[in-house]
């Protein structure tokens, strides 16, 4: 039940009808990240959860980042961080490229981290903040980062659970690459402007590096998400558990970054959609209406 089989042919081809319609309004929509959007399968009866990724250019290279996302999960176990169960599925279309979808049970979101602490009255601290702490810890390092925002996480009461695998933020020994083909991310944008979001998307990355980049990461999507009356109690949990010195100011200086980064992004990736569309080609991309910085 948990994993029941699901024919990715019809998915894709789902999909591929809405992104040809540049509509999700007919998509059973569960959420969307900056990366993905979530949906709830089969439409008419959901029982699973799944995540597309857009798509590799042959088998081999869907393989690599498969493989690198095998090797986050064993991370996370050989951290004792709990990761909710997900399959990792390739599935090769007959024009010889490779999209992968993650398979998972579909999660109640009144679980989900944020959602948590929006519920939950305001105190000096909280146990899901101090357990998303100790796994930054456990996880981050030089050459894997760690996306610890509040969103990603399912709080039961007991165990904070990591929900988010579709990007594995795997960097290479030097640190300027990804350990996968990013084209399958980048191909959304304008050619022109890829090598530069690739060095901006890796500069990115390396914030997640550090525990401490990872949750001031975190602190800064708690004002995207309207839990401002949080960011103290954050901070203060932060600086005693890693001996750190976060601040509100570098906080809301990544915040403000960021809230001119993404949406930018998002208009450069309709912009290739025009482009792309207006050429006779396909754009593989099913996009948000809005990022998750409402403008
Ligand atoms: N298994 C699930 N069941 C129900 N809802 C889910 C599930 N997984 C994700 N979601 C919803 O979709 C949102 C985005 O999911 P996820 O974080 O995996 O996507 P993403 O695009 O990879 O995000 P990011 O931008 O952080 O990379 C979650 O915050 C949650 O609201
Ligand atoms: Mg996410």
């Amino acid at each position: 039940m948990t994993h029941m089989a699901i024919d990715f042919g019809d998915v894709e081809a789902f999909i591929a009808r809405a992104i040809r319609s540049r509509s999700t309004a007919d998509l059973p929509l569960l959420g969307h990240g900056e990366i993905s959007v979530v949906l709830a399968w089969p439409a008419d009866e959901p029982v699973a959860a799944v995540k597309r990724v857009p798509p590799f250019r042959d088998r081999e290279a869907a393989q690599k980042y498969v493989d690198v996302c095998a090797e986050f999960f064993d991370t996370l176990r050989n951290a004792e961080v709990a990761a909710w169960p997900t399959m990792v599925h390739i599935h090769v279309r007959d024009d010889d490229r490779a999209v992968v979808y993650h398979q998972q049970p579909i999660a109640d979101l009144a679980q989900l981290g944020s959602n948590v602490m929006r519920a939950a009255p305001l105190a000096d601290s909280h146990p899901l903040l101090d357990a998303i702490i100790e796994a930054a810890a456990r996880v981050c390092n030089p050459t894997l980062g760690f996306d610890c925002q509040l969103a990603n996480w399912l709080w039961d009461g007991n165990t904070a659970t990591q929900l988010d695998f579709t990007s594995p933020f795997a960097l290479t020994v030097d640190r300027d690459d990804l350990r996968y083909d990013a084209h399958a991310f980048l191909q959304e944008y304008p050619l022109v402007i890829r090598p530069y979001l690739k060095k901006e998307f890796t500069s990115l990355i390396r914030r997640f590096t550090k525990a401490e980049g990872a949750l001031t990461d975190m602190v800064a999507n708690m004002m995207k998400e309207g839990l401002d009356e949080w960011v103290e109690p954050a901070i203060n949990a932060i600086n005693l558990q890693l001996g750190s010195n976060v601040t509100r100011v570098k906080v809301q200086r990544m915040y403000d970054h960021d809230r001119k980064l993404m949406p930018s992004v998002l208009k450069l990736k309709k912009a290739q959609r025009w482009w792309l569309t207006h050429t006779g080609r396909r754009y593989e991309q099913l996009l948000p209406v809005r990022t998750t910085y409402h403008e």
